[in-house]
């Protein structure tokens, strides 16, 4: 097996000695990196901005922002907090309060990242919604949170306007390049109460895709900033000297995590680029603003790799120091690339939105193995378990498992505690992931447990676009499943029974192809699609997604003892 073993960084890394930290740690004596109120209670907006402008930090380049047309904008941490303060006074003068919610939708703009930050000074809840969203993503998403605010742009308000009708309790659309925003944000006040929170209230949640039923709604605890700020110390392995680039989108964890909480709560300049993936522009923004520090994903990578090394070339990219990467299986080859392109490698590391922060990684000072995701976090432990919920042996593959306890492990999944609950089996949470461990503690990735897609590193339920294409006149049903893609890792696939009297055709394909687009969301509609007879059924009416899969692949079928008859 090939381990790459580190170079002694000219930097010392934040995680010195890993298995020290991880033997010594304790998230009581952790809690001291957060700053509090005086009456104990805290708020993470606070801990990711405000707290910085008490110190040298408060002049320090929080935000370096480049728009898609090419305008440039930075902005110092006393900027941020003074900008987040406004937007939390226009949020109060519209009616937002503690434990209400109010939504994002935008692309990667500065106003996404302070009024993000001053919702949760509100003690209100702060969802994201991913800018490729259409009308029932979005129906979905703000009719099940029961959304009061909308903040969004005029380019994105047409499909807000759309999904309006059946969302009775949405109050206010707030536009921001309206003249309505701009006033309201010039007149409001700088100061501003920042709520005192309790370790456990909610700070923000966030519609994630399963097997089955709708998204669902992540609630997560202002106390999951902790795992945050600790994990990008000691993963992404932040200094004061760096320049910092997250490639994800807020729409997502990620960039939620590491774009907003855990990276500004350690002060790192943080880089944010609102246009699309393109190669030359990413090498060309890692060149420009002399990236030191980069946080991507697999997809990215391939793409990067399949764009040549003769453009990589012509870029110089000798400030980067450190590479991570998160998503989606990590393959070795983009491990390797890296180390040979960039002369640095790929850190992979593992977590989830429900999880909230990094939980498996590869830190710096440690040997990498490529191909696998790494060690748990001090403070995290993590287990391979049988289907009873038994700890299976070194080698053995099973479900992926972390002790309950962590402080960014979601708090619950919003109005469904049934839910919730089912994540848990023998005092562990199941992932939902099948993974082995190594001998030497470290943790390597499968696949997934059930039908769950990943595309270009976007979590994608196959239930959401099955039921998204039944809803065009032609289709009478549809199963989904997610075929493996050299490139995007997967792509979504969709097998359709189409209405009697309906002729398939290639014309066909490109019409539900772009329907479901349009209707979900710009990455999640389908890049395949067949037309069969029927679909495969348990007697009790379930898509057998995987007897779907199993013949795309050309796999065996399995146990199809369950099957309905034909
Ligand atoms: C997958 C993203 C392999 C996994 C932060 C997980 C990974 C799901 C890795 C969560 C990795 C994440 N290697 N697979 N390093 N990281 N995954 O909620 O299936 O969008 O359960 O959170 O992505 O996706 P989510």
């Amino acid at each position: 097996m090939d381990i790459i073993r580190k170079n002694q960084a000219l930097l010392k890394p934040n995680l010195l000695d890993y298995e020290k930290a991880y033997k010594q740690f304790s998230w009581e004596d952790a809690k001291n990196e957060l700053s509090y109120f005086e009456d104990k209670t805290f708020n993470a907006a606070y801990n990711a901005i405000d707290r910085h402008t008490q110190t040298w930090r408060k002049n320090k380049i929080a935000l370096y922002f480049e728009s898609e047309k090419g305008e440039r904008l930075s902005f110092t941490f006393y900027d941020l907090s003074i900008l987040s303060n406004k937007a939390a006074n226009v949020f109060r003068d519209l009616g937002l309060s503690r434990g209400k919610r109010a939504f994002i939708f935008l692309p990667r703009v500065p106003e996404l990242f302070y009024a993000f930050l001053g919702i949760q000074k509100v003690g209100a809840i702060a969802g994201t919604l991913f800018s490729a969203f259409g009308p029932q993503a979005l129906k979905d998403r703000l009719g099940d949170s029961n959304a009061e605010i909308v903040i969004t742009n005029r380019a994105l308000l047409p499909r807000v306007e759309k999904a309006k009708a059946s969302l009775p309790n949405l109050k206010h659309i707030v536009v921001i390049d309206s003249p309505d925003f701009s006033k309201r944000m010039n007149k409001a006040k700088e100061v501003t109460h920042v709520a005192h929170m309790n370790w456990d209230e909610p700070a923000f949640m966030l519609y994630t895709s399963g097997t089955t039923g709708k998204p669902k709604g992540v609630v997560h605890r202002h106390g999951a900033i902790l795992m945050e700020q600790l994990t990008a110390k000691w993963v992404l392995d932040l200094h004061d000297s760096d320049t910092y680039w997250c490639t994800a989108d807020p729409g997502w964890v990620t960039g939620i995590a590491y774009e907003i909480l855990g990276s500004w709560a350690n002060g790192a300049t943080t880089v944010v680029y609102e246009g699309r993936f393109d190669p030359a522009k990413w090498y060309e923004i890692l060149q420009n603003y002399k990236i030191t520090v980069w946080y991507t994903a697999p997809t990215a990578i391939r793409l990067l790799m399949a764009a040549g090394s003769d453009l990589v070339k012509k870029y110089n990219l000798s400030c980067l120091r450190h590479l991570c990467s998160v998503g989606e299986p990590l393959n070795p080859e983009c491990v390797l690339w890296g180390q040979k392109v960039l002369g640095l490698p790929f850190h992979d590391n593992y977590w989830q939105t429900e999880t909230g922060g990094i939980v498996i990684a590869n830190y710096p000072s440690m040997d990498i193995k490529p191909g696998s995701m790494g060690k748990p976090v001090p403070g995290i432990s993590a287990a391979i378990l049988d289907d009873k919920g038994k700890k299976v042996s070194f080698g053995k593959e099973g479900n992926l498992a972390i002790k309950p306890g962590w402080p960014s492990q979601m708090k619950t999944i919003w109005r469904r505690p049934e839910k919730y609950k089912s994540y848990f089996q023998n005092g562990w949470y199941i992932t939902g992931d099948r993974a082995w461990e190594d001998r030497w503690g470290y943790f390597w990735f499968v696949g997934r447990a059930d039908d769950v897609i990943k595309t270009s590193g976007e979590r994608v339920g196959p239930f959401e676009v099955e039921s998204a294409l039944m809803t065009h006149p032609a289709v009478v049903e549809a199963g989904v499943i997610g075929k493996p893609d050299p490139l995007r890792g997967e792509i979504i696939k969709a097998f359709v029974v189409l209405e009697k009297d309906v002729k398939p055709s290639e014309k066909l394909k490109k019409e539900l192809a772009e329907y479901v687009k349009k209707q979900l969301a710009g990455h999640a509609y389908p890049r395949e699609i067949d037309f069969i007879d029927k679909l495969p059924k348990t007697r009790s009416g379930k898509i057998m997604r995987r007897l779907l899969k199993a013949k795309e692949l050309g796999l065996p079928e399995g146990d199809t003892s369950t099957l309905e008859e034909f």
